[in-house]
This record gives structure tokens, sequence and C-alpha cells, in this order.
């Protein structure tokens, strides 16, 4: 249940792994369901590297995307709860914790529907004991079926997807672990036979249902505060003169701490890691741990500062205003190859240099246009007073050249691999002096750049400014 960025990849390598199982992928999005089914597989509603070549493999022969809620609950064994769990916007626990509706919806639906006895994965990333509330929502059901004469069991079981985007394909052929918790051994067995298909034994972690709950939030959480970590010292670089590539290249040669996760950039986005934290940080709350919960926050609260200073530094280099200027942005996804923009920090720096009168061009190879008017709009719903005529200064392209013709500025937010091997000869020529590029995400090649008519700036590397 759920055809999103966890569900889709994760049932098109189980099907590919296991051409005996019949999986049936079912969402309540009419339009998700018809993007999962175009023909051209180019259309598909999650880009990921290799994913249509599986999905041209898989796809009508034991993989089916349908509408058809109700008979796949009744047809089904084993089903994966993966719809996705924002944080709350209102009412109790607003702007922590998550909102569990969705996963509330589909519990009580295969309450109902469900047939004989069958085991529900925890496949979404959830509040520690949201278990329990599937537990409780399907014993009722239980209940209300004998009364009717009607035999139905469930087992819960919690297994967390580690996928991270862009690499999901690769992730899920290849997991590190696999994480299986729950308490009944029958149930727990026979998901582990879906894995043992392609993943050795010893990788396969079983727990009770709380520490899997619980690992996956911690997980998250860790990884976002080595991007926070990085980030704080990448300030610290900048005003010192020390190179936050040298740094985190010394850095991760120490074996314990290892080189993965230590490329500074323009903060983290993506879907999980700020509510996965929020998420823990309302648990530490509830249970009165605020020494705790506090300092998880500030990994957030770091996160916010990197995006701030950045714009900060922008307006400062372009000589305290962007008011009529032209903005290029290369890249709008949170991170390289994926469409995906949730919490992208683009979203928030686009919107704040529109709100200082930037007039914005922006590319990306692989988000659609519509996905960014969404974007820029829920922002300026949010945060801005005056929203009229923003289209008017704000433009799309999948031409780079085009993007960057005629701008006094570039600033590079995600690093796809195409940026770093653009002629930046060309570009730069097509650029209006004085013309400055902010790399965030440290990708490009100064010695490339050294004799340009550019000033080149850098995520913390304050010194190769000349400015
Ligand atoms: C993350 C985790 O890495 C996955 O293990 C997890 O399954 C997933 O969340 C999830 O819970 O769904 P994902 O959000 O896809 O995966 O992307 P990451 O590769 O973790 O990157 C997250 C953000 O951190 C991106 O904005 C990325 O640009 C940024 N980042 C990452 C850095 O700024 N520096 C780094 O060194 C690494």
């Amino acid at each position: 249940m759920g055809a999103g960025h966890v569900g889709g990849p994760t049932m098109a390598v189980i099907a590919l792994k296991c051409k005996s199982i019949k999986i049936n992928v079912v969402d309540i999005d009419p339009s998700k369901i018809n993007a999962w089914n175009s023909e051209n597989l180019d259309d598909l509603p999650v880009f990921e590297p290799d994913l249509k070549n599986i999905i041209a493999k898989v796809r009508n022969r034991n993989l089916f995307f349908s509408q058809n809620i109700d008979s796949a609950i009744r047809e089904a064994d084993m089903i994966f709860i993966s719809v996705n769990t924002p944080i709350k916007t209102k009412g109790e626990g607003a702007g922590f914790a998550s909102d569990l509706k969705w996963v509330e919806s589909s519990a009580r639906k295969i309450g109902i529907e469900a047939k004989g006895h069958t085991i529900v994965v925890e496949k979404s990333t959830l509040p520690v004991r949201t278990a329990k509330t599937i537990k409780t929502i399907l014993e009722n059901s239980v209940k209300e079926s004998k009364i009717n004469n009607i035999t139905k069991s469930f087992s819960v079981l919690s297994n967390p997807e580690f996928l991270s985007e862009g690499n999901a394909i690769n992730d899920l052929l290849n997991p590190d672990r696999v994480l299986i918790g729950g308490d009944n051994d029958m149930a727990i067995n026979c998901l582990e036979q879906i894995y043992l298909e392609w993943v050795s034994k010893h990788k396969i972690i079983k727990t009770n249902l709380w520490s899997s709950e619980l690992s996956k939030l911690s997980a998250n959480a860790l990884l976002a505060q080595r991007v926070s970590s990085i980030n704080s010292i990448s300030e610290i670089c900048e005003a010192t003169g020390a190179d936050i590539k040298e740094v985190s290249l010394a850095i991760g040669s120490d074996k314990r701490i290892g080189h993965k996760f230590l490329d500074a950039g323009p903060g983290f986005g993506g879907s999980c890691f700020k509510k996965d934290i929020l998420n823990l940080v309302y648990l530490c709350r509830y249970y009165g741990m605020d020494s705790v919960a506090n300092y998880w926050e500030q990994v957030i609260k770091m996160n916010e500062w990197q995006q701030k200073r950045i714009l900060k530094i922008i307006l400062d280099k372009l000589f305290g205003t962007v008011a009529g200027k032209n903005i290029a942005i290369l890249g709008f996804a949170f991170k390289a190859n994926t469409n995906d923009t949730r919490e992208s920090p683009a979203i928030n720096l686009t919107n704040k240099l529109l709100e200082e009168g930037a007039i914005v061009s922006i590319h990306d190879p692989k988000v659609e246009k519509k996905k960014i008017v969404e974007d820029l709009k829920n922002y300026s719903e949010k945060n801005l007073d005056n929203s009229k005529n923003r289209d008017s200064t704000w433009s799309f392209t999948r031409d780079v050249f085009e993007a960057i013709e005629n701008c006094d500025a570039i600033i590079i937010l995600t690093e796809w691999p195409e940026y770093a091997n653009l002629n930046w000869h060309d570009c730069v020529a097509l650029m209006r002096s004085p013309k400055t590029i902010f790399d965030t995400r440290s990708i490009l090649n100064e010695k490339q750049l050294k004799d340009l008519d550019v000033n080149y700036w850098r995520i913390g590397y304050g010194l190769s400014e000349k400015i």
C-alpha cells in the first residue's frame, strides 16, 4: 500500500528477485498508479537509476500497479504499508510528531478487507510504538469479524527501509542490512525467506518491534547529525582559511569515522532526515528527556543555519542586494540522481532570493517544472505577504546554457555530475559582469576557473574567492 519513492522501487526489486511472488502495488492516488503504468518508462513517477529497466522486466509479469485496494488486500498474504507520514501541521505534537492518518486508515482498511492470516509489515518510517496502534486497530477488527463468524488474524512486523534516493536500486539489491522487528517467529521467517532470495543470512538482523522502529529513526538522526557536523566545520573553514575538502579527507581517513557523509553542502533535504529527528525530539520530550531532545533538535537548527548563512554570503558578495539581478540556480532536487524536491534547500533559497527581488532562472535535469511551481507556491503562501506575480520573476529551463545566459550569478545547489562536466569557459562567457559562481556543493574544478573572468566562492573554503 503506497506507490511512492519507497513502495515502488522496493516492490520492483522484490518482484525481480522473487518470480513466484505476485505483488500488487496500490495507492489512493490514481495519477500515481497511472504513471507507474505508463507505456513510456521515462514517465514513471519516481526517477531512480536502473528502475525503469527493472520495471520493464517485472511489470505485468508479477508486479501490478492498481487502484483496486480492497481486492488487493483480500488477495494478500503479506501487506507492506509504505504510505507517507508527514509531520503534523496542527493539533497535539504539531511541527514535531508524524501525522499517522494514512497509516491508520491503511490499517483500518486492512482490518476490514483482509481474509485468513495476514502479515502486516510497516515499511514507512514511523514513530516508535506505531506498531502498537496498528496492532490495536487490527485486533479490534478480529473481534468484530468473530461476531460475524469470519476468521481472520494478523501478525505485525517492522521492516524499515534504508534505501537512499538516487541509489535506491543499488541499496535494495545490496543492502548493508535488512532489519526485521517482530514477536511472531512464523511471520518473521516468512519475511526473511523473501529477502534470502538475494540477501545473505548474516545481513538479516532480527529484533523486537520497538528496537526496529527506533533503529530507523536513530540511523537517520545520526546521518543527519554527520551532515550538520561537517557543515558547521565548513563555516569555520571559511573563516580560518582551512579547506573543508582537505579537512573532510583528513577526518574521514580515520577508519572509525570513514569517508562517507562528510560532504559539506547547502544543508540536508529529503523527506526523512528532518521528519525523523523531529519525531525523535517529540518522543524524548514525551518521556521528559529534555536534554536529549535539545541535543537532537540542534542538528536541525544547524541545518537551518547553514541555509541562512549561504543566503547571507550570496547577498554580501553581490554587494548587499540581488534586486533586479539575474540569478541562475543549478539543481533543484535535494540531492543528485533523484527528481525529488522534498525539503530541498533550493526551495528556501529560491524563495528568499525572489523575496529580495532577484530574477531567478532554474535548471534541473530531472525535476519537473510543475513540482517547482508547487514548491515555490507552497512556500510563498506560508512565508510571503506579497505572492503576486511570482511566476514572472522565476523561470525554469532544461537547457543549462539558457539558464545561465546573461546572469550575474550562478548558484550550484545540487551536485549533478553534469554541472562539474560543463565547459565552464563557455558558461562564464555567457554571464554578465561582474560574474560570480557560488558552488554550495564544492563540485567544480577550481583550476579550470582560475584564469576565467569570474569570482568563485565555494562552500568551506573562504580563500578561493577573488571578491
Ligand atoms: C536517507 C538515508 O540515507 C537512507 O538510509 C534512508 O533510508 C532514507 O533517508 C529514508 O529514511 O528514506 P535520502 O534522504 O534519500 O536517504 O538521502 P541521503 O543520501 O541520506 O541524503 C540526505 C541529504 O543529506 C541530502 O540533501 C544530501 O545532499 C545531504 N548530504 C548527504 C550532504 O549534504 N552531505 C553528505 O555528505 C551526505
